[in-house]
């Protein structure tokens, strides 16, 4: 079975209703990101920071996956699928989707502040000061702010040399190092970029730009892969 690795951004959850990050004044759900998604965030206002994931979790438990996120399981029928995730959300694996990496982290998941190495399931949505870790020390979101170490970015670097397809979808291609996963792929593999918008600025000269949304450019695409595969 050919390997398929799938890099997938804020694009592909837009459909099921969460936000994109990044609009043209540099805002994420109204606040600057710096104030709500770095260390120094957390040191100054813990309590801003929380209130910030606390909705974007609430949020979450309120939508579903969507057609381009079924599309990517369907694609498990004939491939052997793999997906790197920029995404906190858990929408693939609600989808369904076998083979998930989250590089940011997960928002259904908090962490403990002194060791982190303790991880634990959230069942509500709500995150608060006091909220502690068996050890004692405050909780914090599971997720990987700007400046901190992205500790599966090795792995996924692994998956992406292993790829014989990359498709990427609905990532802006802003943020490294997810951004530069798409040039570990050995030569010569097609690179399929789903997203509405230009994106990027590529040195690649195999790209597909399918200029769609991820719903309907997905399942295009899994369409036309799945079709080849069986000739
Ligand atoms: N279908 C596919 N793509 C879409 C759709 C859609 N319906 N709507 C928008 N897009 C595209 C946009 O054109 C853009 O290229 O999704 C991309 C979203 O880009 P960003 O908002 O920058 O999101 P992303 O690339 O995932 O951000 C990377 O930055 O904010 C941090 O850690 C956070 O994981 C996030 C990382």
């Amino acid at each position: 079975m050919q390997n398929i690795v799938v890099l997938s951004g804020a694009g592909i959850s837009a459909e099921s209703g969460i936000s994109t990050f990044r609009d043209s004044n540099g805002l994420w759900e109204n606040h600057p990101i710096e104030k709500v998604a770095t260390p120094s965030a957390w040191e100054e206002n813990k309590k801003l920071v929380l209130q910030f994931y606390n909705q974007r979790r609430k949020q979450l438990f309120e939508v579903e996956p969507n057609s381009g996120h079924q599309a990517l399981v369907a694609l498990e029928e004939h491939f052997n699928v793999h997906i790197i995730t920029q995404n906190v959300d858990d929408l693939h694996e609600r989808a369904g989707s076998s083979n998930i990496l989250h590089l940011h982290g997960e928002l259904k998941k908090a962490r403990s502040t002194v060791d982190s190495r303790l991880i634990y399931e959230m069942d509500s949505w709500e995150l608060n000061l006091g909220d502690t870790c068996e050890k004692g020390s405050q909780l914090r979101p599971h997720i990987v702010w700007f400046g901190e170490d992205v500790p599966n970015i090795s792995p996924a670097i692994e998956l992406v040399k292993q790829a014989d397809v990359m498709i990427v979808v609905g990532t802006s291609l802003n943020v490294y190092p997810a951004a530069g996963l798409i040039n570990e792929t050995k030569h010569g593999t097609p690179l399929y970029l789903v997203d509405p918008a230009e994106v990027g600025s590529f040195h690649l000269t195999n790209i597909i730009h399918i200029q769609k949304g991820a719903g309907e450019g997905l399942n295009e695409l899994v369409k036309q892969l799945m079709f080849n595969s069986s000739k």
